[in-house]
């Protein structure tokens, strides 16, 4: 996965069939389980108190901070 690469971009070049919509943070449809590694949320579904102990990503436009990995519940 390229570090300017969106998740689910990654996902779908892997053959994994993810359900999206708007496809910029936006509505919440790509919503998925973040179980570990720290995550630059770019979206604008999740609420401050969310972002500051996320468990759950957008991962349409979401990717991991620098040198991270994160761990998905896909
Ligand atoms: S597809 Fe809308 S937030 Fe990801």
């Amino acid at each position: 996965m390229a570090s300017d690469q969106a998740i689910l971009e990654a996902v779908r070049e892997a053959g994994v069939k993810i359900e999206s919509s708007c496809e910029n943070g936006l509505c919440g449809c790509c919503r998925t389980r973040l179980l570990g590694g720290v995550a630059d949320h770019r979206d604008l579904v999740l609420t401050d108190a969310e972002r500051a102990s996320p468990e759950e990503i957008m991962i349409c436009i979401s990717r991991a901070k620098a040198g991270e990995v994160l761990v998905l519940d896909i």
